[in-house]
């Protein structure tokens, strides 16, 4: 059988998350996240374009749609795939989506030591915020999350 655009998102989620920082989301999470309506997922392709079937996809993001604003919820790409630009490509779509829907902000926030940190300041992307142990690495230790923000009308 194909597979849905939930079995894609699960297959790279798998694939692209490292257990120990406990960042990877689960089926039911991805379920229930993308039942809401503001709650959106794109899949990319090898060729860093939009995936023409879920099955295509090496990529993918969730983003949350606010007037005016949006947020990255999750990015990953399949590590076989990666600094092959895909990562730039993606955020490259929610940008010009993000745009066309109205919004002139695009957030995110990260683990502090996420090395992905390079990818979001390469495109743009300035730290506008830190919550202080907002993670929890699931041995009790915790983590500051980074804030990025990025200026749609100058990017
Ligand atoms: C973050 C992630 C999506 C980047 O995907 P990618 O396809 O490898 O990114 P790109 O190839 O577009 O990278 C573009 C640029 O960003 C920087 N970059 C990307 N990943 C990097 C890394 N691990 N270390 C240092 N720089 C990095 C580089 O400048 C790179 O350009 P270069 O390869 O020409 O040097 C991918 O590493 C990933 O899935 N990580 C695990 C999931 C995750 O942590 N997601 C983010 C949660 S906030």
């Amino acid at each position: 059988m194909s597979e849905t655009p939930i079995d894609a998102i699960m297959r790279i989620m798998d694939a692209a998350f490292d257990p120990q920082w406990g960042e990877a989301w689960t089926r039911p999470q991805i379920e229930s996240a993308l039942q809401l309506a503001n709650t959106l997922p794109t899949l990319v392709a090898a060729t860093g374009t939009r995936a023409a079937v879920p099955g295509e996809a090496v990529g993918f993001a969730i983003v949350r749609a606010a007037p005016g604003e949006e947020e990255i919820l999750l990015i990953a790409v399949d590590p076989r795939e990666r600094r092959k630009g895909l990562g730039r490509s993606l955020i490259a779509i929610l940008a010009t989506d993000a745009r066309r829907r109205g919004a002139d902000k695009l957030f995110l926030e990260m683990r502090e030591n996420n090395p992905a940190r390079s990818l979001y300041e390469a495109v743009g992307f300035r730290q506008i915020g830190r919550r202080k142990d907002y993670y929890s690495l699931g041995d009790g230790a915790r983590m500051d999350a980074i804030t990025f923000g990025l200026d749609l009308d100058k990017s």
